[in-house]
């Protein structure tokens, strides 16, 4: 999973993501090129156009929802998992909202965290993950505030040791 958020664990307002920051913009879309990114139906609205190599997997209930050539919809975590098996893919990137954070953690296996230095609000949350102490943070790398990038922020590693 691949996520920025607050200490609050605060990732958006519920239609967009109250900061801009260019480092880690360009830290997401590193990650997530050539890759299958699994994103809720609200965020995949949201971020239209965004892609370039990367495939998305739209997650909804509504089994008419139909998506744009090169993307993919399913129905349920599970089935998100097996397509990107099936198209070969080494690794599912799961990239939000909060309600897909929730339901894909039971599964996750890495999580690539941008730790925001801001205080905001906003409805939509990362889920509580430390509360189950099998994840381990293997790697922190911290980025002050510049010209660009209006708040500092660390990237961090995590990798569940189950
Ligand atoms: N900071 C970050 O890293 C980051 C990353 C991504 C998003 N965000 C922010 O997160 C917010 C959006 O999050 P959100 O929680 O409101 O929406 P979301 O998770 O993007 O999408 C929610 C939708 O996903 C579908 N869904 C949810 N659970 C499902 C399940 N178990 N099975 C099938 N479909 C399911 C439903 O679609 P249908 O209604 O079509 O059935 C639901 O309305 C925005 O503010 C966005 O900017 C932040």
């Amino acid at each position: 999973m691949i996520s920025a958020m607050t200490s609050e664990r605060v990732i958006g307002t519920g239609n967009g993501i109250p900061w801009r920051l260019p480092r880690d913009s360009r830290h997401f879309r590193s990650y997530t090129t050539g890759k299958p990114m699994l994103l809720g139906r609200r965020t995949y609205e949201e971020m239209l156009g965004w892609f370039t190599t990367q495939t998305p997997i739209i997650l909804t209930r509504q089994e008419g929802y139909r998506a744009p050539a090169g993307a993919h919809v399913v129905h349920e975590v599970a089935g998100a998992v097996a397509l990107a098996e099936a198209l070969g893919a080494a690794e599912l990137v799961v990239s939000g909202g909060a309600q897909i954070y929730a339901a894909a953690l039971p599964l996750a296996e890495e999580l690539i965290l941008t730790l925001v230095d801001a205080r905001v609000e906003g409805s939509a949350r990362f889920p509580d993950f430390r509360a189950d102490d099998s994840w381990i943070c293997q790697r922190r790398e911290r980025h002050e505030a510049d010209r660009e990038n209006a708040h500092a922020m660390e990237f961090q590693w995590w990798r569940r040791d189950r």
